[in-house]
């Protein structure tokens, strides 16, 4: 395909990548599951949105236990999301419409239902098949405490005992996440073998980059030390980066600019850009700028230190709002507290939707004004917000049962509904009218009125400000340059800054209405404006031509 930018850059240097959440997204067989050929039947709906890209998770076959982060066949579809071959048409059929394709790849850990896994249990303790896995004795005399005091990400720890195949209690083997995700040994050269196979499978597919997940994590201290508190042990280690390195000079030997996307969880800037230092990986997600407060200071922090290092790595910069793993930005911005922080997720506190609602419009066009790549998050451009109300015996995440089931930080779930496309009710043309069961997790009633078909042709709604942002975003010249230039002169608690000749992009964070610190042309704005547009109400952003 060509690339669409003005300068010949290259396509995800500016590119606007919609996340599927394929469970989420739509159901074509009716069994309240999402699905390929859901997504199929609604790539339309992605074309007339104007993003340039899909980024899948995963659609591997996998037990699900962690929705697909468990892969028990890197080459294989799901059953419950389809086949192989469509997965194929799906790259295809999105590549006539100009939308590339970028899938998730999982090398920190697999499914305990991997054949090598399986295998490795079979097998004796010193064996090679126990070596592509980090199996160890535990300490104490009869070995019944785990090998080292680590605690997983989604809470308890880190290791889990196996029974050898004589019945015996055995070893132990480590799972940063849950049990049933084991990691991998990346210094066993039959990890890294098979990893280049698996990118090889779907670039010779056709996808055109990988979403690399916890790509931070991939290599241990072989020293295993019991107790490691600032996580040293297995975060950011530097023989990660010789994977990436051998990994993006295969994205490269292949033609049409493929991808290679970082998901580094690292709350420093610094050592985030170290992923993007010559021949690594083409971006990383931005986390800091996910997780930044709604005030002006610490949006300008980000933004300046996000530039800066990404200038100074020659890698483009990119913007995320939210994701599958955080609560929707609706609702984040809608509480007192508008940060974010994946083990303090403040669930039950209260939340101003309105209020949300306005910043999350505001921040879509301070967002899709910055240079660099964006992220939108499947139903981010219908502003659903973050559902709390899940009954828990209906929630899914096993960040809910690992870690105490705390009503307050209740994992995930509430942030992968299922879309709502259509209708008065439930389930919102989300699976089609013979479906056999409810979608997996309930949408609220008052979806009605974020619908796609409501949304469509209303000039006010979230989708029509995502889809005008989109089109301007892609066709205005000032908008495809890499340059930003603060206005100094802003107000206090005001973001505003020109992009190339004539366009300028101001965002009031103040709390009050404050005058426009420059003369032009509203092109878009996310609310508003005074009648002669010569005030930002708060809370509101617009793009000028000026
Ligand atoms: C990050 C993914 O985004 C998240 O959903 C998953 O649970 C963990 N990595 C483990 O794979």
């Amino acid at each position: 395909m060509p690339d669409s930018g003005a300068r010949e850059l290259p396509w995800w240097r500016s590119a606007a990548i919609y996340q599927i959440y394929p469970r989420s997204f739509a159901d074509a067989d009716g069994d309240g599951v999402g699905d390929l050929a859901g997504v199929l039947a609604r790539l339309p709906y992605l074309a007339e949105l104007g993003v340039d890209a899909i980024w899948f998770n995963p659609w591997y076959a996998s037990p699900q236990a962690d929705a697909g982060y468990d892969v028990a066949d890197y080459r294989g579809i799901d059953p419950l999301f389809g086949t192989l071959t469509e997965a194929e048409e799906l790259i295809r059929q999105a590549h006539t419409l100009g939308i590339r394709v970028v899938i998730d790849v999982v090398p920190n850990h697999t499914s305990d239902q991997h054949p090598w896994f399986q295998a490795a249990l079979a097998a004796a303790p010193g064996s090679p098949e126990r070596a592509r896995f980090w199996f160890r004795p535990g300490r104490g005399p009869a070995g019944t405490l785990p090998p080292t005091d680590w605690q997983g990400f989604f809470g308890g720890p880190a290791w889990t005992r196996i029974t050898e195949p004589d019945g015996t209690p055995g070893e132990w083997y480590l799972h940063l996440f849950a049990p049933e995700q084991p990691d991998f040994h990346w210094e066993h050269p039959g990890v890294r073998a098979e990893f280049e196979s698996v990118l090889r499978f779907w670039f010779d597919r056709g996808a055109d980059g990988f979403r690399i997940d916890s790509a931070a994590l991939l290599v241990k201290d072989p020293a295993l030390p019991v107790s490691d508190p600032d996580e040293r042990a297995y975060t950011d280690r530097e023989e990660v980066h010789e994977v990436y390195r051998s990994w993006r000079s295969l994205a490269d030997s292949y033609p049409g600019g493929r991808v290679l996307i970082g998901e580094v969880w690292l709350p420093d800037p610094e050592r985030l850009a170290r992923y993007l230092r010559p021949g690594e990986m083409h971006t990383v997600f931005n986390f800091p700028y996910l997780e930044c407060p709604w005030e002006a200071g610490p949006l300008r922090t980000v933004i300046d230190d996000t530039l800066r290092l990404h200038e100074a790595a020659g890698a483009p910069a990119t913007w995320v709002l939210s994701n599958h793993d955080v609560d929707r930005v609706v609702t984040r911005y809608g509480r007192a507290d508008t940060s974010f922080a994946i083990y303090a997720r403040h669930h039950g506190r209260p939340v101003d939707l309105a209020l949300g609602t306005r910043r999350a419009r505001a921040a879509a066009l301070l967002t899709q004004a910055l240079p660099g790549s964006v992220y939108i998050y499947q139903g981010e451009e219908l502003g659903l917000w973050e559902v709390e109300a899940i009954p828990d015996e209906l929630r899914q995440d096993p960040m809910w049962e690992r870690s105490g089931r705390n009503p307050a930080n209740p994992g995930r779930d509430g942030c992968r509904v299922p879309l709502p496309w259509h209708g008065d009710t439930t389930p919102f043309g989300f699976s089609p009218e013979q479906a056999t069961a409810a979608p997996w997790l309930p949408q609220p009633e008052s979806w009605k009125e974020c619908t796609v078909a409501a949304q469509a042709a209303d000039p006010d709604s979230m989708l029509t400000l995502y889809r005008t942002a989109l089109r301007l975003r892609r066709t205005l010249p000032d908008l495809r340059t890499e340059q930003l230039d603060w206005l100094e002169a802003a107000p206090t608690g005001v973001l505003a800054f020109r992009r190339g000749a004539a366009f300028t992009c101001v965002v009031n964070l103040s709390g009050h209405a404050v005058p426009l610190p420059v003369a032009g042309t509203p092109l878009l704005a996310s609310g508003p404006l005074a009648p002669d547009a010569a005030g930002l109400p708060p809370d509101t952003a617009v793009w000028l031509r000026s």
